[in-house]
């Protein structure tokens, strides 16, 4: 049993991690990586996910697992409600329950299969259980695939907001299966797409010249398209997240659209929008007020509204937001520092930078042309 080719490598010294990207690496081929990653692993295994993800990949995982001999009587299951609502410290609550149940130890392996909740939560099970333990990513949104599996930010939400109980705990590999997107629903696969276009937008202006070419393939799912997206994206969050682990400094451009796109989850309760479409939307006003400001061409400016359009994206915030009600929201996110709002804008192709003096006259202005 070999390990697929691996695509590509975090960077971290001692918590360095391969990524995996190709189709079918759900069977046997996770046994393969997971030996390879975690040599010395006990034989127990907690495989996170939930009913939905699970009904459609869980028995694959699982079987690949025990044909390979991995973990022979020992893999547990806890699944979880769908819905980021779950993503919640009773939920958390209620795995180690499990986890304590089943007395797992220290030299247990957890496994996240599913999008970002999912993700999320395990990887923060990971974290904490007995100080900490591995864990391997299986990302099955597009967004989780380019995003939120790679990097090692881990949370749960609190009443009072969302991710505010986390930790950073990176993976010891990721594997990217991406027939898993076959029974993605449409609407997360264009979410999922607001964050690949982000990474061309922001750091790689080639990439971001062959998303203009190729959005109509990536629509259709085809899997050299989805194959070359979910790379290219995944090497620029490697690099980012190599050059500043814990956020202190360029990981912030990570954040491209997303004062704005926070501003509309918030306004709209976390309900009518998914995430990646408020980015998209966060997106454009960010090209939007880089050009007010002369930090970017009409035409550059132009061509991400395109895109994002192209894209099945919406390109404007919903209109019942007031401009009071806008600036409050700003305010709040947690980007703020020393009562500067902080924002990423586009530079022009490919390049983003973080400005912290933006006025509230030259945001008045914008939301004035919405
Ligand atoms: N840790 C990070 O760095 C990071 C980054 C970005 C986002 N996030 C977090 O990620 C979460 C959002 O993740 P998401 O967009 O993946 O949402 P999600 O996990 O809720 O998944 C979206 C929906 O798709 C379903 N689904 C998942 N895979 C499927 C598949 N292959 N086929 C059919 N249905 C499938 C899920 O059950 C769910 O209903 C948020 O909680 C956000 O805070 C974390
Ligand atoms: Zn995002």
């Amino acid at each position: 049993m070999n390990a697929p080719t691996q695509s590509l490598n975090v960077s971290l010294g001692a918590r360095s991690y391969p990524i995996y990207v190709g189709a079918k690496l759900l069977g046997s081929s996770v046994a393969a990586v997971l030996q390879q990653a975690l040599p010395n692993a006990g034989e127990q295994i907690v495989i996170i996910s939930n009913a939905t993800v699970a009904e459609h990949y869980l028995k694959t995982l699982t079987d690949g697992l025990q044909a390979e001999g991995v973990a022979r009587a020992n893999i547990f299951h806890a699944l979880m409600p769908d819905g980021e609502s779950y993503k919640s410290l009773a939920i958390y609550g209620e795995i180690m329950d499990l986890l304590v149940k089943h007395r797992l130890n220290r030299d247990c392996t957890i496994i996240a299969l599913g999008g970002g909740v999912v993700g999320d939560m395990a990887g923060f099970v990971a974290a904490t259980w007995q100080r900490g333990v591995p864990f391997i990513q299986i990302p099955t949104t597009l967004l989780a695939q380019v995003d939120s599996s790679v990097g090692g930010k881990t949370a749960v939400n609190h009443p009072g907001g969302k991710n505010l109980i986390g930790a950073f705990h990176q993976p010891s590999a990721v594997v990217i299966d991406i027939d898993t997107l076959r029974s993605l629903p449409e609407r997360e696969l264009k979410a999922g797409l607001a964050e690949v276009i982000k990474y061309g937008v922001m750091a790689d202006s080639h990439f971001f010249a062959w998303l203009e070419l190729n959005m109509a393939k990536l629509l259709e799912r085809q899997p050299d398209a989805l194959e070359h997206a979910i790379t290219r994206s995944c090497e620029i969050k490697a690099d980012i997240v190599a050059a500043d682990e814990h956020e202190n400094g360029i990981r912030a451009l990570l954040n491209l659209g997303h004062t704005f796109g926070h501003a509309i989850e918030a306004a709209t309760q976390y309900k009518t929008w998914l995430h990646g479409e408020a980015v998209a939307a966060g997106m454009v006003m960010a090209a939007r007020l880089a050009l007010q400001l002369g930090y970017i061409e009409k035409n550059h400016a132009n061509r991400i509204e395109t895109l994002i359009k192209n894209a099945g994206l919406p390109i404007r915030p919903p209109k019942n937001i007031s401009k009071q009600r806008w600036l409050e929201l700003m305010a709040r996110d947690k980007k703020v520092k020393q009562g500067k709002l902080r924002f990423i804008l586009p530079t022009g192709p490919g390049r983003a930078n973080i400005f912290s003096n933006i006025s509230n006259e030259a945001l008045t202005r914008l939301i004035d042309t919405l």
